[in-house]
């Protein structure tokens, strides 16, 4: 009958009907994947395509269950001038062997209701038409209708599920780390303050709903130390926000970071380990969970992708130091707009060219100089004091950096110093307490995950990986 699991959930749906109405209402995805005829059944969705013949009406419909339409047959009597391109409908009919090669099983219409008529002039999206990105990108409440939005966000909620999956199954505790926050982990400054909407009127008075500035978070990254005090292995993924005054295609102001943090961890090593499981383990499930939807990907927008997919999934990862990364950009014969000089950050064009450099596959650079990371970096001590700390990025192709990690400053006196001449003893007071009480190595990473969808599918702007463009000059929402 229908496939084993999707079966048993539509005939539990329709077991409180009458039984005169009781057609099994099946998704798309499970009428698709359907073995063998079903007797009565209904499928919900939205028209992608008509076609009317003289003696047979085609509809293809979709409910977001799978990049494929299901094709229904009908009697041309069964046509109404609203049933267009784009409205929703309600087909009820047999399951039946389909005569063609390309599909499995078509849904045999005995009835069609158009539940909500669309005006096919004045909708943006026009039948058979494949539409750039960009066109889309204008239409941010209409997109998630299209063919490459659809694939891009069951993508976008397999690849949540596994990296969920991978770290609850190698045993990390997952924890809610707060939105609203009273520190800045970066330490760069690029937060959004948030106040009420009376606040903002009597900003002049200088008052606060919590008494003190508060912010939305940059990273859950000191909340997870905290956590890290009592449970050796724990992660978080949630949004996480940054006023950085940046228009580029690899940065938002709002996205999503996966964060995990491990105690009892002594060598980068550890960290760089996670972060590459992390992104094969993921990324192969994502690649077997969805195939239809990475192949629309790597088959119309990013035609290279799959190859350079397939490298960085078979080959272990790079490892370089800084000082290598910066020997290295300094012997390049190519001119780079930023001259490559140690103590400076590595810029974007830095990072394709070590990427590039290092064969196109992923490749961490450890030991940055001490006073170009945040205060929480752990000094090292063989090139020491103050020269280089155990941080770590992750720099992919086509994409540059992916995650930033690091080991942490688990030494109270070394912490206590660098707060001091930075000025925030006071407000870390808190975090210093974490050093006093049980204090253990300890280290972690965070990775964006809108990045990390780009580096899959070979997606060049940032804004089309996400469910609505935020922000944007275009947002509607
Ligand atoms: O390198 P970052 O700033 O690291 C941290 O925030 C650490 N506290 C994480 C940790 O150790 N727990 O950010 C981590 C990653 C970057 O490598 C990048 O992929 C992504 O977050 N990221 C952004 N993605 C999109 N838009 C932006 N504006 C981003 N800023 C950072
Ligand atoms: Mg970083």
């Amino acid at each position: 009958m229908l496939g084993a699991r999707g079966g048993w959930q539509a005939l539990r749906r329709c077991a409180s009907l009458p039984r005169e109405q009781r057609a099994v209402r099946l998704r798309v995805r499970e009428a698709l994947g359907a073995r063998e005829p079903a007797g009565e059944v209904k499928v919900q969705g939205w028209v992608r395509s008509v076609r009317s013949q003289k003696e047979v009406l085609f509809l293809h419909i979709n409910d977001g269950s799978s990049l494929e339409h299901l094709q229904v047959v009908a009697d041309p009597s069964l046509e109404n001038r609203d049933l267009t391109f784009g409205s929703a409908v309600e087909v009820q009919g047999k399951l039946v062997k389909s005569p063609h090669r390309m599909q499995n099983m078509e849904l045999k219409a005995k009835t069609i209701r158009v539940v909500g008529p669309c005006d096919t002039w004045s909708f943006p999206l026009k039948m058979k038409e494949r539409h750039p990105l960009e066109y889309v990108r204008q239409f941010p409440h209409l997109r998630c209708r299209n063919n490459t939005l659809g694939s891009l966000l069951r993508i976008r909620s397999e690849a949540t599920a596994a990296i969920h999956s991978f770290f609850q199954d190698n045993g990390y505790l997952h924890i809610h780390t707060p939105i609203i926050t009273s520190n800045d982990c970066e330490g760069a400054g690029e937060l959004f303050q948030i106040e009420t909407s009376g606040e903002a009127r009597k900003s002049a008075e200088k008052t606060h709903f919590f008494n003190v500035p508060a912010f939305l978070t940059v990273s859950g990254q000191l909340h997870l130390e905290v956590m890290a005090g009592a449970f050796t292995h724990v992660f978080t993924f949630g949004p996480t926000f940054r006023a950085e005054n940046s228009q580029s295609r690899r940065h938002l102001a709002e996205f999503y970071m996966v964060e995990a943090e491990l105690s009892f961890t002594e060598s980068l090593e550890d960290i760089t380990q996670v972060m590459e499981d992390l992104f094969k383990t993921a990324t192969n499930t994502v690649l077997s969970k969805c195939p239809r939807d990475v192949e629309l990907f790597h088959k119309y927008i990013a035609p290279a992708q799959k190859d350079r997919l397939e490298q960085m999934l078979k080959k272990k990862f790079v490892i370089i130091s800084y000082n290598e990364a910066v020997e290295i950009l300094k012997q390049a014969s190519q001119t780079f707009t930023f001259k490559p000089e140690w103590g400076c950050d590595l810029q974007t064009e830095h990072e394709k060219y070590l990427v590039k450099h290092c064969g196109e596959v992923p490749v961490f650079v450890i030991n940055y100089p001490y006073d170009l990371k945040p205060f929480y970096m752990r000094d090292n001590d063989e090139d020491g004091p103050q020269h280089t700390v155990a941080a770590v990025d992750l720099l992919v192709p086509g994409i540059g950096e992916l995650c930033g990690g690091s080991l942490r400053e688990e030494r109270l006196p070394c912490l206590e110093s660098r707060l001091q001449r930075l000025g925030l003893v006071d407000a870390y007071q808190w975090y210093l307490d974490l050093r006093k009480f049980g204090s253990v190595p300890h280290g972690g990473f965070g990775m964006g995950f809108e990045r990390y969808l780009q580096c899959i599918l070979g997606v060049d702007n940032i804004k089309d990986v996400i469910p609505f463009p935020r922000f944007s000059h275009s947002c509607l929402l």
